[in-house]
């Protein structure tokens, strides 16, 4: 028997004691007439408010997948303000394993780490974009191009939780419907009722579940036609290194036929070619377009490389050492304003950050455990595998006309094509160093004004050089140098076994250090992935994602502000806005 979960903060349980999975069939599939509706369809789109335990998602996602025709997909997204922990999910739903089949094991198994912000995650022919946040909040932000099918209002009662039942929420769904999108809600209440016609909704009651007299079910009155689908059929991705491989294996899964072209010889030729990197988010002391962008990407990138093997991935966490006054204040106002729980991001002491490091420390720090290690090398190989690549194969406009969109991912390359983007060439030389019995017992990553990695395979990666000045590759003995000196100054005596081996390369950057991804201006399937900086670990997948969204115009796995930020617009925006540019 299934102990019905229930919410302390709105004092409410989270579906029927008659039966839960029979509620969601009779509220939200029957009465927004699934599986009928998506009968006929290629791309259908469920929007959800309050998550929760996941029990609507997995009955739609069945459904789906049962009675939907082959190869169509389905995009699910949902809010959640206070997600539940995988492990609470597994709890409430485990007397339905057998309904679900494999399906709440595997939500379980994916479900995004427990942090303000937009979580993608695909399931095959259904995606789940899972919106940890208010939904008041998020859902001005959210862009469907081609709109949501079907509304599924979930939520504590209206009287319980009258916060969430807003016009915001109301005119936000007659901005994201169609004509003939269709609703259903549990609740018959007058504030949903009056609110849901005001936006343009026809409403009508009908019986609720079990000993519910009445629940709501609506259709969209407005005049917005749906959008069909055009997806790009073949593809050029132009760069192997980690922005263009993120993409291959992003349109693989969605079967999207394309080809990696690459100038060297080799896959992950340029900055992607280090052995070893770590991954952290890029910190910000305020949340804002630019933190929601790095706190989804390293969600994404946690998750995935920990289901992926053989590239050389370590679950080690990171110390961020708080090395002066400056770094404790940003800290602690990224703590306080991104608000991820103590278990993915805290504040130690030097004792506690010692013992987590495994090494005597001398500075407090910042501690992500969900932080690791990978190979960026093995990475791009792993990412690439199962796609059509071309080496020693530089990309002009000439070998554009067999595809009909083409992704520029090719670093500072991509000025060759744009030659407006503002984008610059930083330097910088990381080394491999034996262990010593001074560094051995570390057991987590540390950065400072640099990195050094724990153990693996008996060696240490410690990074790196930043030189905007030089644009050779050369290896430098000075480099080395100045590597191992900021080790020792950030803790001192920390002195690494020889050095084994060096690799420098040129990262890109843009002028204002933020990720360029989205539409080329001007173009119609042009899109450009690049200023990666220092960061390309967790920026590359994340921004695969996004240009996929943006090719088939559903459901955008981040916010419209975030998407704006990293479009390559905002340059002529600025532009603009200076009155450089005149139209
Ligand atoms: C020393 C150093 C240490 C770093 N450490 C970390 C770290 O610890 N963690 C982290 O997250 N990031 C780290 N980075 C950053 C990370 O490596 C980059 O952000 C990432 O590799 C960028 O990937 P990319 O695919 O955009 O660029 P690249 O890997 O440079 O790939 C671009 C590719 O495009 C190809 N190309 C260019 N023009 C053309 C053309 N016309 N036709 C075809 N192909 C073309 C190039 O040959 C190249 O292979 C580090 C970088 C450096 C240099
Ligand atoms: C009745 S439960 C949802 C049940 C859920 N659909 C399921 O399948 O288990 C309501 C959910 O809405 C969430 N919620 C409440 N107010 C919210 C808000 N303003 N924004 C986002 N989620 C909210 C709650 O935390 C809770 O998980």
């Amino acid at each position: 028997m299934v102990d019905i979960p229930y919410s302390q903060i709105f004092d409410d349980i989270y579906f029927s004691r008659e039966s839960g999975i029979d509620e969601t069939r009779h509220v939200f599939l029957k009465n927004n007439a699934l599986p009928e509706s998506w009968a006929q369809k290629k791309q259908f789109t469920i929007a959800e408010t309050g998550f929760g335990t996941g029990l609507n998602f997995l009955v739609a996602w069945a459904a789906f997948e049962e009675t939907a025709s082959p190869g169509a997909v389905l995009d699910y997204v949902s809010f959640e303000l206070y997600p539940l922990t995988a492990e609470e999910i597994g709890a409430a739903l485990g007397d339905w394993r057998g309904a679900f089949g494999d399906r709440l094991d595997r939500l379980v198994k994916h479900y995004p780490l427990r942090i303000p912000g937009w979580h993608r995650i695909d399931f095959g022919r259904v995606r789940l974009t899972l919106i940890f946040d208010d939904v008041n909040d998020a859902i001005p932000r959210l862009n469907i191009p081609r709109g949501v099918d079907a509304w599924f209002l979930d939520g504590f009662a209206p009287s319980k939780n009258p916060g969430m039942w807003t016009p915001v929420l109301f005119s936000n769904m007659a901005r994201l419907s169609h004509t003939g999108t269709t609703l259903a809600s549990f609740t018959a209440a007058g504030l949903v009722k009056n609110g849901l016609r005001e936006a343009g909704f026809t409403i009508e009651k009908v019986r609720g579940y079990g000993r519910k007299r009445d629940m709501i079910t609506g259709r969209f009155n407005g005049s917005q036609a749906q959008l069909e689908p055009v997806r790009p059929q073949r593809v050029a991705i132009i760069g192997g290194g980690l922005a263009g491989t993120a993409c291959a294996q992003v349109l693989r899964y969605r079967g999207i036929s394309h080809t990696i072209f690459e100038a060297a010889p080799a896959l992950a030729g340029g900055a992607s070619g280090n052995p070893g990197g770590i991954f952290n988010p890029r910190f910000t002391a305020h949340r804002n377009a630019q933190s929601d962008f790095y706190a989804g990407a390293y969600a994404l990138a946690a998750r995935t490389l920990r289901e992926t093997s053989g590239v050389g991935f370590a679950p080690c966490g990171s110390l961020h050492l708080i090395t002066d006054d400056d770094k404790r204040r940003r800290f602690e106002s990224c703590l306080e304003t991104w608000r991820w729980p103590e278990q993915h991001m805290k504040l130690l002491d030097a004792a506690e950050a010692s013992q987590v490091a495994g090494i005597s420390l001398p500075h407090s720090a910042l501690y992500l455990p969900d932080s690791g290690q990978v190979s960026p090398h093995l990475l791009c190989t792993n990412w690439a595998a199962g796609s059509d690549v071309k080496l020693n194969a530089p990309f002009s406009p000439d070998n554009a006309g067999e595809y009909d969109a083409v992704i520029y991912a090719c670093a500072a390359g991509a000025s060759e094509f744009m030659p407006d983007l503002p984008l610059q060439s930083v330097r910088g030389q990381i080394i491999a160093a034996e262990t010593s019995p001074a560094t051995s017992a570390l057991k987590t990553n540390l950065c400072y004004s640099g990195y050094i990695g724990a153990p693996h395979e008996g060696r240490h990666i410690i990074g790196s050089t930043f030189q905007k000045w030089i644009a050779t590759t050369d290896l430098r003995e000075e480099d080395n140098a100045e590597i191992l000196a900021r080790l020792n100054e950030a803790v001192p005596g920390m002195i690494p076994g020889p050095v084994a081996g060096a690799r420098a390369a040129l990262r890109c950057a843009a002028q204002d250090r933020f990720p360029v991804i989205g539409a080329v201006p001007g173009t119609k399937n042009s899109y450009v992935t690049t200023a990666h900086g220092s960061h390309g670990i967790v920026s590359s997948l994340a921004g695969a994602h996004l240009i996929a969204d943006l090719m088939d115009g559903g459901v955008q796995s981040l916010g419209g502000d975030t998407i704006a930020a990293l479009s390559p617009q905002r340059f002529l925006d600025r532009a603009q806005r200076r009155g450089a540019i005149i139209s």
